[in-house]
């Protein structure tokens, strides 16, 4: 990014639940972080969707462990409205990834709100077509039913992943 208005960003801000983090996920945040000055990959605490199955600390765990190698990479959390976490972490700009046709749409009104919330953009980058059918609901239903998705999440995911299932296995 050397020419254009890009050349201002320098603070990205990478929300998501991270409900746990996939190799997609990593793959955005791997290819941001080349883009950006600094990334901000920001835990929103409770998802509007449903409660997540892990803790913020396991999730806070899990991201650091996997971006660990990644230069200018940093894993906070937030609660309440993003467009105000991103104003208040001082960010240029909001990072998201689309996987397929059908997340633009949702994606599209967030984005719009967010701007006129916090007058910042969101700049989408496509996922590796490699990553297009994984998600977080579909990672965890797949491992809980005895699936293998060691291709799908980072290797420390897969760890708290297994200690969680070993948990619930106990109960
Ligand atoms: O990984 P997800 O669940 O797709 O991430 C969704 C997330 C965290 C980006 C979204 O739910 C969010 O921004 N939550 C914070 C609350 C908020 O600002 N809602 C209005 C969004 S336009």
């Amino acid at each position: 990014m050397t020419n254009g208005k890009l050349e201002r960003v320098t603070r990205a801000v990478y929300p998501g639940s991270f409900d746990p983090p996939t190799n997609g996920h990593l793959d955005v945040i791997e290819r941001a972080a080349g883009c950006f000055g600094e990334l901000i990959v920001a835990i929103v605490v409770n998802p509007q969707k449903r409660a997540p199955m892990f803790s913020l600390e396991e999730r806070v765990a899990m991201l650091k462990a996997s971006v660990a190698r990644v230069a200018g990479v940093r894993v906070e959390h937030f609660r309440g409205l993003l467009a105000d976490y991103v104003k208040a972490a001082e960010a240029d700009v909001i990072v998201k990834g689309l996987r397929v046709v059908s997340d633009f749409e949702s994606e599209m009104s967030a984005a719009m709100m967010n701007r006129s919330l916090s007058d910042v953009d969101t700049l989408f980058l496509m996922a590796d077509h490699e990553y297009s059918f994984v998600s977080s609901s579909l990672v965890k239903e797949v491992f809980f039913l005895g699936g293998d998705v060691a291709a799908l999440v980072p290797e420390p995911v897969l760890r708290v992943m297994a200690e969680k299932r070993n948990s619930l296995q106990r109960r």
